[in-house]
């Protein structure tokens, strides 16, 4: 059996042997074929690297970040160049997943223009997708996007960079009129090129039909287990975050022995479908 890579001289395990990135054509192919999706938040290379080596498929730098980063009540602090920075960091560490970066708040509501040089700083920065949260409303966006050569990831349901007008941190999508708005909305955000979708906090039923609905993946975070696959915030997922963790979060850590084994049972479980169990579910 070939040993391990020797250490680095302090004491860092050398980075994983390159190989080939997943790409989007290749996700699509899992996602037809019944396999769910695995997307994790990372946004330092040492994380994005257990990522890689527990088998996580997209690994997204997140604006998250603002609050488990930078310490941050909400998302809206976050600046391109912070998106940016962590995704040099994180696709330095990681060679198999395909690397998403979310665009912050301010960066590209403005304008398709606006928009476009954002999404190119981050497609210099390695990573190979942007996520946008919105509806209908930033559908000319996404066309003009994904007309330019830049792949697009929609975010709709609770979208937080919106937390102010939502009044908080509320199940989106819960009577029959948001949920058909909601339909309406990723569907615009796919004719317009959306390659993919996230979709956070509705109620289960509400998830299955968007997945069912849409040609696209659909990655729930809150959306119940019928979506073509999950995504979490690391240190969600890790049992790491003060306070009371939200209902569609499972601490891995519990049962693991380490954070590696951890992101691996995450990955299991999502593959499996027992990630998100009912208790999980809106
Ligand atoms: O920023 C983020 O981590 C996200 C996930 C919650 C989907 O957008």
């Amino acid at each position: 059996m070939a040993n391990p890579p020797d250490p680095t001289p302090g004491g860092v395990a050398a980075p994983p042997a390159p190989t080939a990135r997943l790409t989007l054509t290749a996700l699509a192919k899992m996602a037809a074929a019944g396999e769910k999706l695995a997307m994790l938040t990372a946004y330092d290379a040492s994380f994005a690297g257990v990522c890689d080596r527990a088998g996580v498929d997209i690994v997204l730098v997140g604006d998250s970040l603002g609050m488990v980063i930078q310490g941050h009540p909400t998302t809206l602090p976050v600046e391109l160049a912070h998106a940016i920075y962590h995704t040099r960091c994180v696709v330095a560490g990681c060679s198999r997943p395909l690397v998403l970066t979310d665009l912050p708040f301010g960066s590209f509501q403005t304008g398709p223009e606006d928009a476009f040089r954002a999404a190119a700083e981050a497609l210099k920065a390695g990573a190979q997708m942007v996520k946008v949260e919105g509806g209908e409303w930033i559908a000319p966006t996404v066309a003009y996007l994904t007309t330019r050569g830049v792949p697009v990831c929609g975010h709709v349901g609770l979208t937080p960079q919106s937390v102010n007008a939502l009044g908080g941190y509320r199940v989106q999508g819960k009577t029959a009129d948001a949920a058909e708005a909601m339909i309406a909305d990723a569907k615009a955000l796919e004719r317009a090129g959306a390659a993919m979708i996230v979709v956070e906090c509705v109620p289960r039923e509400l998830g299955a039909r968007l997945t069912n609905e849409c040609s696209v993946p659909i990655i729930g975070i809150g959306a119940g287990p019928d979506c073509s696959g999950q995504v979490l915030v690391i240190q969600d997922a890790l049992g790491i975050q003060p306070g009371k963790a939200a209902r569609f979060v499972r601490n891995f850590m519990t049962g693991s022995d380490g954070i590696a084994a951890a992101i691996g049972a995450y990955v299991a479980a999502v593959k499996d479908g027992s990630f998100p169990a009912p208790e999980h579910c809106f």
